[in-house]
């Protein structure tokens, strides 16, 4: 049995939720190494709709030990929150933390961090990220600033409050010169983090370790990547990313392990495109086909987990796709929502771009350029509704979603192993397991 690690090949929500709870059937570990509960995975847990920021989608299958490891800004609140729902919802066989175990190396997203990322955004004006809020890039910002809180802290009262005493001291008089906003109070904060630190003790470990012990025993891995490449902090649509390593790279440094653990990458693609938040999106059709672009929302229910806000939709961009095959080392892609596209008459894959008249090589690196090149499409014919029950090979496909399948791999440079045709579990087509040889 091999590692696997999935990330998002376009700018999030590609459906890795999916993908990670099929592939988590043949994983022991499930590993979060990046990002915080900015990502969301909406999930049907026992009839019930439950959607998870922070815990892997893993922890819907019994026996599975999801890990949330060093990389990962953590909130605690969110976190009981979400073990709160699972609990609820009959997910634990055993207590919650047999299942579900916190890195102590990880930081520690506070209050403050949450109100910071909101000011920043509201002081930008026109220039916001569309963040959504969560305190992700404040908590990343003192991490490399070194002056993070990380899970561990909690457990040790003194540090923590040198510590926060700290931080607040810097915090406040940003809010008090930048923002002209009222200060936060100290004691409330560090008792709160004391609580927190005493509840969480039961879940918090040393992951690398646990993961350490797991690779020498040969137990199959699965790296959940958050986000999408085209968010990583220095592969992506910079300023409008998010503040960490989304690429399949990050889970080296996020969880601890070495790079030669990792045998597969796959990487999740829609049929189409879709962004949240700001930023450049090259193949966007809201304002040149918006009919199109309504259609393809409300059939693919194009809605963010996270903040609710309507997704941006687009045609399937493949030199965007084929960066993110580069920049990952991707060994297969994962092509979902297949089904949002069936019964149109043609569909488009934007092939390249022209700037200023002249055709563009790759993904423009400043992001100027990249919001004003324009797109060159291929149409090709779409394909009829898919009854999935009856496919069972590729070439059951309709012979136009084979055709659009194979002028993707061949601009990419990737196969396709996974064909997404509809939301539930028995809606795919797995064309190459990564777990095995094959
Ligand atoms: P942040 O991660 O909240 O700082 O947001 C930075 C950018 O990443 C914004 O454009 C967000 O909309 C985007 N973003 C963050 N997490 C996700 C996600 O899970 N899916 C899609 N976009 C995301």
């Amino acid at each position: 049995m091999k590692n696997v690690t999935v990330v998002g090949a376009q700018w999030g929500d590609e459906g890795k939720g999916k993908v990670v709870d099929l592939y988590s059937l043949q994983a022991k570990y499930i590993v979060r190494y990046q990002g915080g509960n900015n990502a969301g995975h909406t999930l049907v847990v026992n009839g019930k709709k439950t959607v998870l920021h922070l815990i892997p989608s893993g922890i819907l299958h019994p026996g599975k030990v999801c890990l949330i490891a060093n990389g990962v800004v953590f909130d605690p609140n969110v976190f009981f929150e979400e073990v709160e729902e699972l609990s609820a919802a009959g997910v634990f066989t055993g207590a919650p933390y047999e299942s579900l175990r916190v890195s102590e190396r990880a930081h520690v997203i506070l209050p403050y961090h949450r109100l910071l990322d909101r000011l920043r955004e509201e002081r930008a004006g026109d220039a916001k990220i569309g963040t959504t809020v969560r305190g992700i890039g404040p908590a990343y910002e003192d991490k490399v600033a070194r002056r993070g809180i990380q899970v561990v802290d909690l457990l040790h009262p003194s540090l923590l409050r040198t510590k926060i005493e700290r931080a607040i001291e810097e915090k406040n008089i940003l809010l008090k010169h930048l923002f002209d906003a009222p200060p936060i109070e100290f004691s409330e904060t560090y008792e709160a983090c004391v609580k927190l630190g005493e509840r969480l003790k039961p879940y918090i470990t040393d992951v690398r370790e646990l993961l350490a012990d797991a690779i020498r025993k040969k137990s199959p891995i699965l790296f959940e990547g958050a986000q999408g490449t085209l968010l990583d902090v220095d592969h992506g649509t910079y300023p409008f990313v998010t503040s960490s390593n989304t690429v399949a790279g990050g889970a080296s440094p996020g969880a601890g392990v070495g790079l030669g653990v990792i045998d597969e990458v796959i990487g999740i693609t829609k049929a189409y495109t879709t962004r949240v938040g700001t930023g450049p999106f090259p193949t966007e059709i809201e304002v040149t086909e918006p009919e199109m672009a309504a259609q393809i929302r409300k059939i693919g229910a194009e809605y963010g987990a996270t903040t609710g806000r309507p997704r941006r939709v687009g045609w399937l961009d493949l030199p965007a796709l084929k960066y993110a095959v580069e920049v990952n080392g991707l060994t297969g892609i994962a092509l979902m929502k297949s089904d949002v596209l069936q019964g149109l008459e043609t569909v488009k894959l934007c092939t390249g771009y022209r700037l200023n008249g002249k055709t563009v090589q790759g993904l423009p690196s400043c992001v100027d350029d990249l919001k004003e090149v324009t797109p060159v499409y291929e149409s090709l014919p779409g394909w009829s509704p898919i009854d999935t029950g009856r496919i069972k090979t590729r070439s059951d496909l309709p012979k136009e979603l084979q055709g659009y399948i194979a002028a993707i791999e061949k601009f990419v440079g990737a196969p396709v192993v996974l064909l997404s045709t509809g939301p539930g579990r028995e809606e795919t087509l797995i064309l190459r397991d990564p777990f095995t040889k094959n």
